[in-house]
């Protein structure tokens, strides 16, 4: 039974009922759905719409629907109902008779939805703030385990200087932790009730609509009718928060991918996350960080198509609102999936600390060094700069590092580089020489990694 069959004189045809439903995906919020309708029952009471002996009933039978729904949430999804309202209501008739038609009073399916739909975001998110938190910490310990390893850090692509393999983990660090944080602005801001704010005028009841927020685990009630029903900010807000995260995940993809790769061979993976190939036995593909990076691309669809739903839609409700939630339950689970699966990477990552000492010795990554240590001679960098380029071609020439090269080789070039230059040169100097405030030098990464370890302890 529809919950608004008064007014016509035939029903839907079947097509337009399937273009219509949204029961086959907005069942997830089934539990929702229940709990709203408690709190609800509860301020009809207040109100004197519902006697105490009718709350109490209405309230039995909506618990005994929650367990049932929470035993068996898919079978919800083919019941063959409108939308997820029209289920819970009619299921409650079932147990209860004509008492349930009380319950929609003074509400209606658009506070309802706006209602369900913020409970079912808040909790979702809540997981996810969880989950990154987790990821922040694996990172964090592998950042620990890998301390004194040394990695060529790239620009374009291209070996620029060396750096810590614990500072490289402690970037992804940073950008997880605005990845919370922004998260967490988006719970608070969509951490308000709806509910009570009728079809779009406000509901005719005197309902204490701060006390019913509360009762929802809210922060307050909104405070516009017309907003409340047709604002979903919200929604925009957390997959602009998931495809930001979204972005920096497939980064870090991109990176494990590159540093896995024949060429580089810097990590190996565990065969946890790892698979192999159907034709050439000799493979083990990084499919969990390609499917990260791949994943992304889902994630910014469903943001742009909720921005582009939303677009010029006048105030309040319109049905095309109802295209709010595919996206959102595609992108919030695979955003989930995505750090759980990030996560598992990098608990089992092997790095090969002589492979990326190596590659960082290698590509004059120290030339930024001596060009520095000419500064020190008194030669201004520019100059300084090409004296250095000049040095690298002839290192080049002949396929050595910049240390390799005699003293009389350097003083050709530039007579005043002396003996003292060859310690200037040697890796762990370019490393420890970056001292000042979140540099790669030791002192600074374990300092990064204690200041991460305390905030990380305050916020759980
Ligand atoms: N299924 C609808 C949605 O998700 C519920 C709200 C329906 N409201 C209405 N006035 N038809 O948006």
């Amino acid at each position: 039974m529809a919950l608004w069959g008064g007014r016509f004189s035939s029903g839907p045809d079947e097509a337009f009922k399937q273009f219509n439903d949204s029961l086959p995906f907005d069942y997830q919020m089934a539990e929702q759905d229940i709990i709203g309708s408690i709190a609800w029952a509860g301020a009809l009471q207040q109100v004197k719409v519902l006697s105490a002996q009718e709350h109490t009933e209405l309230v039995a039978a909506l618990n005994a629907l929650l367990s049932e729904v929470q035993q068996d949430l898919s079978a919800v999804a083919s019941a063959g109902y409108e939308d997820i309202h029209s289920y819970v209501e009619a299921k409650l008739i079932d147990k209860v008779g004509d008492l349930a038609k009380k319950l929609h009073t003074g509400r209606s399916r658009n506070d309802q939805v706006a209602t369900d739909f913020r409970l079912w975001s808040r909790s979702t998110a809540e997981q996810i703030v969880e989950a990154i938190q987790a990821l922040k910490a694996e990172f964090i310990a592998l950042a620990e385990r890998e301390l004194g390893t040394i990695l060529p850090g790239y620009t374009h692509l291209q070996r620029a200087q060396p750096v810590l393999f614990s500072h490289w983990c402690m970037a992804y660090v940073e950008m997880l932790e605005r990845d919370e944080s922004r998260l967490n602005d988006a719970i608070k801001r969509l951490n308000v009730s709806p509910l009570g704010s009728g079809a779009l005028a406000g509901t005719a009841y005197p309902i204490d609509r701060e006390a019913l927020a509360h009762n929802l685990g809210f922060s307050h009630a909104s405070r516009n009718s017309l907003d409340a029903v047709s604002d979903r900010d919200f929604v925009v807000e957390l997959l602009s928060c998931a495809s930001i995260s979204m972005m920096h995940l497939s980064r870090f993809a991109e990176d494990l991918i590159f540093y896995n790769s024949g060429e580089a061979g810097f990590i190996e993976l565990a065969d946890n996350v790892t698979s192999g190939s159907s034709l050439m036995p000799q493979k083990k593909n990084p499919d969990a960080l390609e499917l990260i990076r791949g994943k992304t691309g889902r994630v910014f669809g469903a943001f742009s198509a909720m921005m582009m739903t939303l677009k010029a839609l006048p105030l309040a409700y319109n049905k095309d609102m109802q295209e709010d939630k595919e996206g959102l339950f595609d992108a919030m689970p695979t955003w989930l999936a995505c750090i759980h699966m990030a996560q598992a990477c990098i608990k089992g990552v092997k790095v090969n600390g002589e492979a990326t000492l190596k590659a960082a010795k290698g590509g004059h990554a120290n030339a930024t060094e001596l060009a520095d240590y000419l500064v020190a001679k008194g030669i201004p960098f520019r100059e300084g700069h090409h004296i250095v380029g000049q040095l690298v071609q002839h290192a080049i020439s002949k396929g050595q590092n910049l240390e390799d090269l005699s003293l009389d080789e350097f003083q050709t070039v530039c007579p005043v580089i002396a003996e003292d230059v060859y310690p200037v040169l040697e890796i762990d100097a370019c490393i420890a020489a970056r001292q000042a405030l979140g540099g790669t030098s030791l002192p600074q990464v374990e300092q990064a990694i204690k200041t991460a370890k305390s905030t990380q302890n305050s916020n759980s």
